[in-house]
């Protein structure tokens, strides 16, 4: 396989690569002429995010799961008509498509079924953002070919691989600024920060069986820029005491995910966490750096919980696609995040104060369900206060 090729470094030449780039990482997004993404008018940034559409070649491929008597309407194009459906009922500031964009093994032609998969995002004039899944490589493109392929199309922000760094394992790891509103004291800040990371495909260290991993390289990289993102968050203008929320996106999900059962998680699962068979470590990573407040991932498409860990949301969107299996009976779905932003006494707008999530049904309504809060600035503050009074006590005590 193409991807054998990717370059792999040991640890010491990891630490080496950190330090040279430490200095160029600095500011990397957001330029290349690319579009700023920033808070609307209203205070708020919303997410759409579609996992595993698994497109193949349109019209004659069929469906997977649906019920026979559905079968012969049911193609590829009821996927496309659910992303159509889904821009215009939310009308997002941003899509994020989380991998298995395309399904290799049936994709004839990976450009074309790329372009196909995309094209309600591409013709939205929408920004939207992509990272691989474990199957984006089956076809006629490496996961290399498919990334840049990616790039390529109209509207997206997604990237190959950071600018300034020269080695990091996979194709698809990047990072997105989300500025406050314009002509706010926050228009040149970055308030909401997005990850995105290639989670890989499958193991190729032969005693390891199953899916890949987040890499060290990755994960220097992750910290790194959350580390840089944070220092400019809390210098000024508008200097802020606690790092600006982050979101994180990528396929596979973490062994993390299998750390709930329903008493603690909003939504179903059905299946099992089909993580990789070792843990390297990546949601310690999240966690150390603070700023993260929730993970979202698909490749499990009967699951589509939010639980969470240690201040850390881990959540699936639900299968979305109709050429990948899913349960017939039980709708295809998407997520929606939308974070907002604290009114400042100046009747302007501050820092996020929120973020919520719902999930909706490709029926005839698209059905919202699962509301809930992701995380809010008050609690987190609120959180904080409790732990300091905690330590304090306990020095008292000790
Ligand atoms: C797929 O789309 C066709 C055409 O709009 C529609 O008639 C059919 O009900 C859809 N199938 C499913 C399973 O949603
Ligand atoms: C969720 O609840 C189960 C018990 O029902 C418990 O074993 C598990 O640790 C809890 N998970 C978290 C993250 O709190």
């Amino acid at each position: 396989m193409e991807e054998k090729k990717k370059k792999t470094i040991g640890v010491p030449g990891l630490l080496a690569a950190a330090i040279l780039c430490l200095s160029s990482l600095a500011g990397a997004t957001g330029e290349a002429g690319q579009k700023q993404l920033r808070f609307r008018e209203n205070g708020e940034f919303k997410i759409l995010q579609v996992a595993d559409m698994h497109y193949a070649n349109g019209e004659t491929t069929p469906c997977e799961n649906v019920f026979l008597s559905q079968m012969a309407t049911c193609s590829d194009l009821n996927t496309t008509a659910f992303v159509h459906r889904m821009i215009q009922a939310e009308k997002p500031d941003l899509v994020v498509f989380t991998g298995d964009n395309i399904f290799g093994f049936d994709a004839t032609d990976a450009a074309k079924s790329l372009e196909y998969a995309f094209s309600p995002a591409m013709s939205s004039n929408i920004p939207w953002a992509a990272v691989l899944g474990n199957h984006d490589q089956e076809s006629t493109l490496s996961r290399e070919g498919v990334m840049k392929h990616i790039v390529s199309l109209k509207h997206t922000l997604s990237q190959v691989n950071p600018t300034g760094v020269d080695v990091i394992d996979g194709f698809g790891n990047y990072n997105l600024e989300v500025h406050g509103v314009e002509g706010s004291g926050f228009e040149k800040k970055s308030v909401l920060n997005l990850y995105f990371l290639d989670s890989g495909d499958y193991s190729t260290v032969p005693s390891i069986p199953g899916y890949n991993w987040i890499k060290p390289s990755q994960q220097v990289w992750f910290q790194r820029t959350s580390m840089n993102l944070q220092r400019a968050y809390m210098s000024k203008p508008e200097a802020q005491k606690a790092p600006a929320p982050g979101l994180v996106y990528f396929h596979i999900p973490l062994p993390e995910f299998a750390s709930f059962d329903s008493s603690n998680f909003t939504g179903v699962k059905q299946e099992g966490i089909s993580s990789a068979s070792v843990n390297s470590g990546f949601f310690a990573t999240m966690a150390e750096a603070g700023d993260v407040k929730a993970v979202f991932t698909g490749h499990d498409h009967l699951n589509d919980f939010c639980g969470e860990l240690t201040g850390i949301e881990l959540c699936y969107a639900g299968g979305f696609g109709y050429h990948a299996y899913g349960k017939a009976g039980w709708a295809r779905r998407a997520r929606v995040v939308v974070a907002t932003l604290e009114k400042t006494e100046k009747a302007s707008w501050g820092p996020v104060k929120s973020i919520k999530t719902w999930k909706r049904l490709d029926d005839q309504y698209l059905t919202a369900i699962d509301g809930q809060v992701l995380w809010s600035k008050s609690t987190k503050e609120g959180e904080i206060e409790r732990r300091r009074k905690e330590t304090q006590l306990h020095q008292l005590l000790c």
